[in-house]
């Protein structure tokens, strides 16, 4: 299956493996362009994946960690200017601008495809073009998709190996003739004859760039996360959702986990969260001491794809096979079973280097260790820190690691049928207003909450932190079309899901971020919200009281179980209050966001708007 060579353009050399023609075209037209030394095709073994890192070791990309203390794991420290995902160059280039809609960037296809064939030719020279192909879902389930990412990174490839199902077996799934979303990543730093490489190559100029019409993603610049990781954001979210939305189904920025009662009554749900709000720590959730027998586990910490299932009820899988977890502020007691996940084969990035070849961030331990190598490689201690404010690790530091090593992984994440939902749960991070738990009465009410929901953002994005944006559904950065079409799309699956005589899941609405008049948070949370969940679960199996306030409907204070914590009736009045001034204020914003989304925005946002502005000023 040898191709005939181009002058500069290297072998494509498939193995006898790789049946798909379309496969090895794609591939020799990309190594066309793009000009890398040679072309390396991935199996996603271990052999493969330690021969890389150990490949990585040598160039100065990444360190190995103390083998005693961190098995099989590395460090890999970024250039200083590549450490988040770049929203202002993530580009939506729909053939029509409506399409993208006006909470993304776009630009027309053609003008889009003529700057990136410029910045792609030649941008592999002296690198390898690593083709990984990788499963988003159980290989071969039918809720699955598969891509294949050509990448200049063997950093990337082995991120892909952990966060995906990667290597030999998808191109038994691909066949001859199956489908890939196609993935073209660069770094966008080729090497001219005899120039040394850099530790972490990048370039100032990042495009992050999808083709919803096509499928496509092509990204140019960055090394970094759902820059570089393609099968996350870029596909997972950006892509599938439009997918999702052609097709009937949902690609959702949700953990899914299981929760058990102690007499064996099991639900699953599904919890939309921005970025740094404590998804992986909710997935992965330790119920208080006080809760014997309820248990808690992890089907994904970070994207859900759900579809409709033959008995109409939703059903949900992680199309991830890793997480990619925010390291800042993990610790023994905030996320336990995170911490048991990294003890080995973990690849953490732009986190702190101690003396003994082991790793540290904020909030790991109560105190810091007394000397350190910062994650821009340089000396750090308690007291420099104290006068310059230099964090040892990044604030959106990460750690890779496979979803097998989590101690409490649900049985059936990788059940290629997917698992039931029983309710929906949306939470942004907001220090005032938004009340402890709202359950909606309807679908469209709990769409409502959900398309208006406003977080204060976090280090996970590149820009400035801590203002409140409006975060639709926890999409507003992974949005692959119209948002406005979006929200019908979601109102469309209800009603599809009561047609077909299912019960629609639960809608519920959540803050564990109120804070106090010395800014210090009020709720617990962590194992606490487990609170909160219970009282969910007995909504649904009918059992539990609520009130009905202006939102929706609200536990009391005696409809939470409070064993074991002393929290006061007059804190929790100050986590669920809900401030006629406030909301008067917050109702102001959503006008805001529906102005902004009025091209095809669904009346029924329009008019549950209304009612909730009659509800509030007859308070
Ligand atoms: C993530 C994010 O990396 O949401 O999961 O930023
Ligand atoms: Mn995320």
């Amino acid at each position: 299956m040898n191709q005939p060579r181009m002058a500069g353009v290297p072998a494509v050399n498939p193995p006898a493996f790789v049946k798909n023609q379309k496969l090895i075209n794609w591939v020799a037209e990309i190594a066309a362009l793009t000009r890398p030394d040679r072309v390396y095709w991935c199996d996603g073994s271990q052999e493969e994946y330690d021969r890389l890192c150990a490949e990585m070791v040598a160039a100065g990309t990444m360190k190995k960690l103390n083998q005693a203390k961190r098995p099989n794991s590395y460090l890999a420290n970024s250039d200083p200017s590549d450490v988040a995902r770049v929203e202002d160059r993530t580009y939506i280039c729909s053939a029509k601008e409506e399409d993208a809609g006006p909470t993304n960037n776009w630009m027309a296809p053609a003008e889009m495809r003529a700057t990136l064939g410029g910045l792609f030719a030649g941008c592999m020279r002296g690198r390898t073009l690593y083709v990984v192909p990788f499963s988003m879902g159980p290989l071969g389930s039918p809720i699955a998709h598969i891509g294949v990412e050509l990448s200049d990174s063997a950093y990337v490839a082995v991120n892909m190996r952990v966060m995906t199902r990667m290597g030999k077996a998808v191109y038994d799934v691909l066949g001859a003739s199956g489908e890939f979303v196609p993935c073209v990543h660069t770094v966008g730093a080729p090497l001219e004859p005899g120039q040394q490489d850099v530790p972490w190559p990048c370039n100032a100029t990042k495009y992050i760039v999808h083709y919803p019409e096509t499928r496509e993603i092509w990204s140019y610049g960055s090394g970094y996360g759902g820059n570089a990781l393609l099968g996350k954001k870029c596909f997972a979210l950006r892509i599938a959702s439009t997918m999702g939305r052609d097709q009937g189904w949902l690609a959702e920025h949700m953990l899914i986990l299981g929760v058990e009662s102690p007499a064996g009554d099991k639900h699953y749900v599904a919890a939309a969260f921005p970025s740094a709000c404590g998804k992986t720590n909710f997935a992965m959730l330790i119920p208080p001491a006080s809760f014997k027998g309820w248990k808690v586990t992890t089907i994904g910490d970070d994207i859900a794809w759900i579809k409709p299932g033959p008995d109409g009820r939703l059903y949900a899988i992680n199309p991830e096979a890793g997480y990619f977890g925010v390291a800042p502020g993990t610790n023994a007691s905030t996320n336990a079973n995170c911490m048991a996940s990294l003890k080995s084969d973990t690849i953490f990035t732009n986190v702190a280097l101690t003396d003994d070849g082991d790793v540290w961030w904020e909030g790991m331990t109560k105190e810091a260790p007394s000397h350190l190598i910062d994650w821009q490689g340089k000396d750090w201690t308690p007291e420099s820190a104290k006068e310059s404010g230099r964090k040892a690790a990044h604030p959106n530091a990460r750690f890779t690691v496979a979803a097998t090593q989590n101690p409490v992984l649900d049985a059936a994440w990788d059940d290629p049928a997917g698992v039931p939902l029983s309710a929906f749960i949306f939470g942004g991070r907001r220090s005032t207003t938004v009340p402890l738990v709202t359950e909606a009465r309807s679908w469209v009410e709990g769409v409502y909450m959900a398309a208006t929901m406003g977080s204060e953002t976090t280090a996970a994005a590149a820009g400035q932190q801590g203002v409140v944006r409006r975060d639709p559904f926890a999409m507003l950065p992974f949005m692959g079309y119209n948002m406005s079409d979006y929200f019908q799309h979601w109102l469309n699956m209800g009603e599809r899901i009561a047609k077909s005589g299912a019960k629609q899941p639960k809608i519920f609405c959540v803050n564990w971020f109120r804070t106090d008049e010395n800014g210090k948070f009020i709720w617990p949370g962590f194992g606490d919200n487990m609170r909160v969940l219970k009282w969910m679960l007995a909504r649904l199996n009918g059992t539990a009281h609520a009130s009905e306030n202006i939102f929706g409907l609200t536990p009391d204070f005696a409809d939470l179980d409070w064993e074991g914590l002393g929290f006061t009736a007059d804190q929790y009045a100050k986590i669920t209050s809900v401030d006629q001034a406030a909301w008067q204020d917050e109702l102001k914003l959503h006008t805001e966001l529906f102005n902004k989304l009025s091209h095809h925005l669904p009346t029924e946002l329009i008019q549950t708007k209304a009612v909730l502005e009659q509800r509030l000023s007859a308070l």
